[in-house]
């Protein structure tokens, strides 16, 4: 991925005027502070520590990347506020949490059944679409890195969810996204927000009743160890985009820069190339488990949620703006 160059640059004649002190401080690597909320064995997780083993290669050590994952730095809502602090420089957060910065538009991802299989995601991500949501991040002085991919979403409770009926009255857990809250609404549950570090105890201790999310995050926080009943419904999807706070990146020395960009594209090429045989592994691992029954949906039970979802496009037009809903429908050939 192309991404803007030059400026900020940190001339020679700069270097020449330091003290020995001062030139001392210069020589130590930048750090780099990457947090995120899922743990290290997840794609999200593997790129991180992807992207460090890179950038530190690439620039020969002048960069130095800290990994935090697992939200041991910062949960869900305090990692927008620390990247505009400077406290952190690199998050992945998914595109439901992007309506704290004032870019909701994001949230237009998590539309329902919008993507036809991993083809129809990666269309939208790497075109004009994708391109035009990591530009709406520069007015916020934030720069967008990179889409990652996670994979289709499933849904589970502690009863079986085939048909919308079986959602009725359920709490069910969301990350934030406005989407997300619609789409369960339209099938009669009670979406409930909560940060990702605390899905497991609301689970346990039935604050909520269910939740949704990819097979690598059911099985990395054990969610499949206390809901009872999980259904492979692939109903929407879940992508981060890698975003770093402007200022800071464009004040990088401009050959630094340009080794982290190498090092970040190579490291989304590798995380959205292990992302769906990492969900394959989990759905199997959490199957083997027999803590949990497994759902597929028939061909009848996903129209039946498909004629659920029908109002949600055209509410989605005023939480995400008529603009990209409308190019994603159109992507995706739905009309409404
Ligand atoms: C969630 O909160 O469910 C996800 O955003 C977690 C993640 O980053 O995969």
């Amino acid at each position: 991925m192309k991404r803007r160059t030059a400026i900020g640059t940190l001339g020679a004649m700069g270097a020449l005027a330091l003290t020995g002190p001062q030139r001392a401080l210069a020589q130590q690597p930048i750090l780099i502070k990457f947090s995120h909320v899922v743990t290290n064995d997840t794609p999200k997780g593997k790129g991180a520590l992807k992207f460090k083993e890179l950038a530190e290669k690439y620039t020969g050590g002048k960069v130095k990347v800290e990994v935090y994952p697992n939200s041991t730095l910062y949960k869900d809502k305090e990692e927008m506020d620390a990247l505009n602090s400077g406290a952190v420089q690199i998050l992945a957060p998914s595109t439901a949490k992007f309506r704290p910065i004032g870019v909701p538009e994001f949230e237009a991802l998590d539309l329902p059944y919008i993507f036809e299989g991993d083809a129809g995601y990666d269309k939208v991500v790497n075109g004009p679409i994708g391109k035009g949501l990591l530009k709406k991040l520069e007015a916020k002085g934030i720069t967008g890195l990179a889409f990652w991919d996670n994979g289709f979403h499933m849904v589970s409770a502690n009863t079986p969810l085939l048909m919308p009926a079986d959602f009725q009255g359920l709490k069910i857990r969301i990350s934030g996204s406005k989407i997300a809250d619609l789409y369960f609404r339209a099938l009669g549950a009670l979406p409930q927000i909560l940060a990702f570090s605390e899905v497991y105890q609301a689970l346990q201790t039935g604050v909520v009743d269910g939740c949704e999310n990819t097979p690598s995050n059911y099985y990395t926080q054990k969610f499949y160890e206390v809901q009872k009943h999980i259904t492979v419904s692939d109903h929407a999807h879940l992508q981060y985009a890698v975003i770093t706070n402007t200022k800071f990146w464009m004040g990088l020395p401009p050959d630094i820069r340009a080794q982290l960009d190498k090092a970040m594209d190579e490291a989304s090429e590798y995380t959205n190339s292990i992302a769906k045989q990492e969900n394959a592994d989990s759905l199997a691992k959490i199957k083997a488990s027999g803590k949990t029954t497994l759902h597929a949906l028939t061909p009848a039970q996903v129209t039946a949620w498909k004629a659920a979802f029908k109002p949600v496009y055209k509410e989605a037009e005023s939480r995400v703006g008529k603009t990209i809903v409308d190019e994603l429908l159109k992507s995706a050939g739905i009309t409404i």
